[in-house]
């Protein structure tokens, strides 16, 4: 038995991939640590609680004994660090929360990794590293040597952490891969977040909050195509690369959202421009050519097909997420979007 250590894995992508290993590598136990934050949410690992292979721990990854605890009892072959601060909106409205989890939480699971003999270590990051794209050069991608030039207090502190990351894995040698994926979107996702927020709103018959003109593009990929790509670095890649992850699938936001409302069939007046987001990067495109050339992966989920599957999936589990939308998300979404 492997066995992986998973954190932030009652998040949207850690909890999708701890299904991916639960369910695909019946060789494979999965530890997962997760502090259970807003963002964590322990009904979305009901079917991992029932399964031998599977064992949670609540558990900020900044505290050191805590991790060095984990570690101790439960010897980990690897890490997966999902576990972060995400959205860039409350990023904006909290920093340091993101500089401390995003950061020193990645440093404190480093240190763990080392001292245990140097476990393998993966960091998930984020497209957001490398700022922005004009809207009028789609000839430009990220490449895995784009510079670095976060926009926001979330993706700066996604580049720091990157950094720190190079830095220990050429410093002590520790044994780590990073990669860098675009908009992911798919079943659990925190209603915060675009693609779920106008789902939910929509079947409310409430305001579709669309930032300035809705013309910002971003390049989605379907969660399980992410998972299956972290899977493969974790076996195959290169120790101390990069590896950017994208399906060529750029869209503008309000395409997006006029899509949801062809699907649920609700009318396009939903829509509401509001003020737009602070420092609100323009357009994100990922060049996955290393990761197909190296390690073979491609998409699997065509958009079309990954979007009705999404919102069939929101339809089908209403109780995952009203829960959450009749929680503290309420106060938040009052905060974020009253006088916008
Ligand atoms: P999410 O917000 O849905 O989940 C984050 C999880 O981390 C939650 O379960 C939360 O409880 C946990 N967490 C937060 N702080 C913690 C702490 N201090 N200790 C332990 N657990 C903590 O996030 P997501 O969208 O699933 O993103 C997962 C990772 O993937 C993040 O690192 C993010 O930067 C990266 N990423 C996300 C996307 C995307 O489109 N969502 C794209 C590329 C990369
Ligand atoms: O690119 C990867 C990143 O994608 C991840 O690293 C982040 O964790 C993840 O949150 C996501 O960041 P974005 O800022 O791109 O995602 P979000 O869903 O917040 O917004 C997507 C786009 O939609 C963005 O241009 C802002 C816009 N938007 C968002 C919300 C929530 C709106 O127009 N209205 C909204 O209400």
């Amino acid at each position: 038995m492997t066995t992986i250590l998973v954190t932030g894995g009652a998040g949207f992508i850690g909890a999708n991939f701890v299904y991916h290993l639960l369910d695909g590598h019946p060789d494979v136990r999965v530890v997962c640590v997760d502090s259970l934050t807003y963002a964590g949410n322990m009904s979305t690992l009901e079917r991992a609680l029932a399964d031998p292979r599977f064992v949670f721990y609540r558990q900020d990854i900044r505290d050191r004994d805590g991790i060095a605890a984990v570690f101790d009892k439960e010897k980990p072959d690897a890490v997966v660090n999902f576990a972060a601060e995400t959205h860039v909106d409350r990023s904006i409205e909290t920093p340091e929360i993101f500089l401390q989890t995003n950061i020193l939480g990645t440093q404190v699971l480093m240190d763990a990794c080392l001292a245990h003999g140097n476990t393998r270590f993966h960091q998930v990051s984020t497209d957001e590293v490398y700022g922005d794209l004009p809207l009028d050069r789609p000839d430009l991608l990220f490449t895995e040597q784009t510079p670095l030039h976060a926009s926001s207090p979330y993706s700066a502190s996604k580049a720091g952490a990157d950094l720190l990351v190079m830095a220990y894995h050429r410093t002590y040698g520790l044994a780590a891969t990073i990669s860098r994926c675009s908009n992911n979107y798919g079943p659990y996702q925190f209603p915060e977040k675009l693609i779920p927020l106008m789902i939910a709103n929509a079947l409310a018959d409430q305001p579709l909050p669309v930032y300035g003109q809705g013309l910002n593009v971003r390049d989605w990929l379907y969660v399980a195509d992410h998972c299956k790509a972290i899977d493969l670095i974790l076996q195959k890649g290169r120790i101390g690369q990069v590896y950017n992850i994208g399906g060529h699938n750029e869209m503008r936001n309000i395409d997006i959202v006029r899509l949801i409302c062809q699907h649920l069939g609700k009318p396009e007046s939903l829509i509401t421009y509001v003020t737009d987001r602070k420092g609100h990067d323009l357009r994100y495109a990922i060049d996955p050519a290393k990761i197909h050339g190296e390690l073979g992966w491609l998409p699997e989920t065509s958009f079309a097909d990954g979007i009705a599957r999404t919102i069939d999936w929101y339809l089908a589990n209403r109780p995952w997420w009203e829960q959450i939308v009749s929680g503290e998300y309420r106060d938040y979404y009052q905060r974020m979007y009253r006088d916008r």
